[in-house]
């Protein structure tokens, strides 16, 4: 039976390798095969691969695994989610991995760690992964809870996979000098950036409706951020949540949009925008990595496993 193409496809994120330490709520696992036709589009190899909202930068982490773009640039606002990519690029991935590996995870441990102040960097950092592993859907926001049941009711430890962390913080670290982070704001960045044609920009801002729920930092200028794209001379490829206002920035910009179809993770089919300055790679079927069997085997199997 011939495969549909891949627009028309719901991707099974099961088969897309998780490379990121965070299990990020909003996280765009889902979208790796479309950012791999996206590029394989392209008449060149970005020198650089741009997220200026980078949460757990599953896209961006895979493109590099993927030697899809040169280098990677990461911007977040969010000081504690900016703390473990500046641990693990800068230096502390070992020490991280020592906090990780010896930590004594239980409720009134997790407690403890989660009402202090952190002192340091690395704290603070540790802290965040803790956090990420033991809240509701990874959410980290003020006023998440923690899991009661967790995953089989296995409890407050159901997400903590020390060895898969390990595993993933060892494999980021190793390709460090091909990623750098900037903690601040992503507009800024995109207008500092917009003059250069060998960066690509994936953005992936905190969404209209759902933000406020997920995020510490929910509130940005969409307007702006649209208005903004406008300037910048390198491809990109941007994510919104499928509704009217976002839906008319782009007709008023002038940008192509595209609806795409996706599971959440209550497996219910959602449609969610993407938006870019032409988007007929996505409507034309180019060969994908995950075509070949070889590739694809890698792909399943390959460094990280799936656990999420
Ligand atoms: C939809 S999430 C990104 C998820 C990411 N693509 C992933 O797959 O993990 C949006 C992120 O933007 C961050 N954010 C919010 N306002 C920001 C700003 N002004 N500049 C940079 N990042 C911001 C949020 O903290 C959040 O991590």
């Amino acid at each position: 039976m011939k495969k549909k193409p891949l627009s028309q496809r719901i991707v099974n994120v099961a088969s897309v390798p998780h490379r990121s330490p965070f299990r990020y709520p909003g996280g765009k696992t889902w979208l790796v095969p479309l950012v791999r036709q996206w590029l394989a589009s392209l008449a060149y190899k970005p020198v650089q691969f741009s997220e200026p909202f980078a949460g757990g930068a599953i896209v961006g982490l895979s493109v590099i695994f993927e030697n899809l773009a040169e280098t990677l640039t990461l911007v977040e606002r969010d000081e504690n989610v900016g703390a473990v990519w500046q641990a693990i690029l800068n230096g502390g991935a070992e020490q991280l991995i020592e906090r990780i590996a010896s930590f004594d995870m239980r409720e009134s441990t997790v407690r403890q760690l989660l009402s202090s102040e952190p002192a340091t960097l690395l704290d603070r950092a540790f802290a965040t992964i803790v956090r990420n592993r033991v809240q509701r859907g990874g959410i980290m926001a003020p006023g998440a809870s923690l899991m009661k049941k967790g995953e089989n009711g296995r409890g407050i430890s159901s997400r903590w996979y020390v060895q898969t962390l390990i595993k993933r913080i060892h494999a980021i670290a190793e390709r460090k000098n091909r990623i750098t982070f900037f903690q601040g704001d992503g507009i800024q960045f995109l207008r500092d950036n917009a003059h250069r044609s060998d960066v690509v920009f994936f953005i992936d801002p905190p969404y209209t409706v759902a933000g406020r729920r997920l995020y510490l930092h929910s509130e940005i200028d969409h307007h702006e951020l649209f208005r903004v794209m406008t300037d910048v001379k390198g491809d990109f490829l941007m994510t919104y949540d499928n509704v009217g206002p976002i839906r008319a920035l782009a007709a008023k910009f002038h940008f192509d949009t595209q609806e795409v179809q996706m599971k959440n993770t209550h497996h219910a089919i959602m449609s969610e925008l993407l938006i870019g300055r032409n988007l007929t790679w996505f409507r034309i079927q180019l060969p994908q990595p995950g075509d070949y069997p070889l590739f694809k085997d890698f792909l399943r199997n390959g460094f990280g496993g799936n656990q999420t």
